[in-house]
Order: structure tokens, then C-alpha cells, then sequence
């Protein structure tokens, strides 16, 4: 049976933790698709044409080091506003979310736009101070030099962009399940994520 998880949401909001942690749960793959976005970012800042780059693209791409840097995340935002480049990279998306035995998909348009049938949907979310308050801890412990506040306009600057682009923006899939984390310590988090696909993937079985 192949089941598919949509997990979307803005940057920081705990997506990833959560994703792993359901994938893990349930026994499925997992796919962050933001590394794809990544990967074509970087080639852009090394000075490759990001459509070209998005065509090119192979899945040890997403293994390349230094995908994790804020440059990165910022040039793979501005790339994921071009319609030919979010084209290029629908197949390899929708080919891992049909895989036997199911596959979690982390993004901003997996429940939108890649897999709209995907069985559960979850929108993960939180303010946009407590995000760019995990990330700067999260890159300090990293130990990139920045502040708070250049984080914070970096999260907003980052939200509106991928909140306002016309091809795919970041919403929430009406059918999506709305996880705010702002005042959830991670293993809350993770558990109410777990229960709300597990309550999907019963009401499958009683179908
Ligand atoms: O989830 P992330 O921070 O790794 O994503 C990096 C950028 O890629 C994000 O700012 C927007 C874009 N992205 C997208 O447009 N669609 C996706 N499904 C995943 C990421």
C-alpha cells in the first residue's frame, strides 16, 4: 500500500524534526524537499543557470555539502519562484511519494500542489519570532556569526517571498491538519503530529 504524508509549513517551524520523527514512526522514507530547492541554489551562487541546474539535478545532489547555509536558503527561495525550476523538479517529487510502503514529503507545496491525494496532510507552523529564534540558536551552536534580529528579517523576508510567489506559494492544503508549534516542546510536537496521521491512516483502514 503506498500511503503518502504532506507536511508543509515556513522555515523553521519544526517540519523537519517532525517529519523525521513520523517517517521513523511509521516505517516510510523521507523526503525533504527543500534540499532540492537548496541544491539548485547553490549551483545558481557557483554561477550555473538555475533552470539548467534544476534539470540536471540527481538525487546525490541532495548529499552535496554546505546546503545548510543561510546564502544557501536565501538563493533556494529566490530559484523556487521560478515556475521552469519548481516544473523540473515535480517528477522526482511525486515518483518518491508513490513508493511501496509510503514516504513523508517535507515542504511548502507538497499538500497543494505536488500530491493533493496525499492520505494525511499537516500544515506545521509557529510565529515567526519563535522561528527565527530556534534557527538563531540553531546556527550559533553551528557556530555562524549572526543576531537575532538579522535572523528574524531573514525568517520575514524569507516568508513573504515564498508566501507571495504566483506558482505553488506556501498555504496550507484546505484538508491540512494545523500544527502550531510555537508553545509545544518538540516531543509534543512530534506526538500530536504521529496522532494526527495515525488517525488517517485508520480511517483508511475503515474505508
Ligand atoms: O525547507 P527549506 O528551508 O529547506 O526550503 C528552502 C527554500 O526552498 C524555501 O525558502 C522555499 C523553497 N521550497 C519550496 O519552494 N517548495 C518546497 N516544497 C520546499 C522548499
Amino acid at each position: 500500500m503506498s500511503f503518502t504524508i504532506a507536511i508543509d509549513g515556513p522555515a523553521a517551524a519544526g517540519k523537519g524534526t517532525i517529519s523525521k520523527a513520523v517517517a521513523a514512526h511509521f516505517g516510510v522514507g523521507h523526503l525533504d524537499t527543500g534540499l532540492l530547492y537548496r541544491a539548485v541554489g547553490k549551483r545558481m551562487l557557483d554561477g550555473i543557470e538555475p533552470i539548467e541546474a534544476a534539470r540536471a539535478l540527481v538525487a546525490e545532489d541532495l548529499q552535496a555539502e554546505g546546503l545548510r547555509t543561510a546564502a544557501v536558503a536565501q538563493a533556494a527561495s529566490k530559484v523556487a519562484a521560478i515556475p521552469e525550476v519548481r516544473a523540473a523538479l515535480v517528477d522526482f517529487q511525486r515518483a518518491y511519494a508513490r513508493r511501496a510502503g509510503g514516504a513523508v514529503l517535507d515542504g511548502r507545496d507538497i499538500g497543494t500542489v505536488i500530491c493533493p491525494e496525499a492520505e494525511a496532510k499537516l500544515f506545521v507552523t509557529a510565529s515567526a519570532e519563535v522561528r527565527a529564534r530556534r534557527r538563531f540558536e540553531e546556527l550559533r551552536a553551528g557556530g555562524a556569526e549572526t543576531d537575532y534580529d538579522t535572523v528574524l528579517a531573514d525568517t520575514k523576508e524569507r516568508d513573504h517571498r515564498d508566501a507571495s510567489r504566483a506558482d505553488a506559494p506556501l498555504r496550507p492544503a484546505e484538508d491540512a491538519v494545523i500544527l502550531d508549534t510555537s508553545t509545544l516542546d518538540i516531543a509534543t510536537a512530534v506526538a500530536q503530529a504521529i496522532a494526527a496521521v495515525a488517525a488517517k491512516r485508520s480511517d483508511g483502514e475503515t474505508a
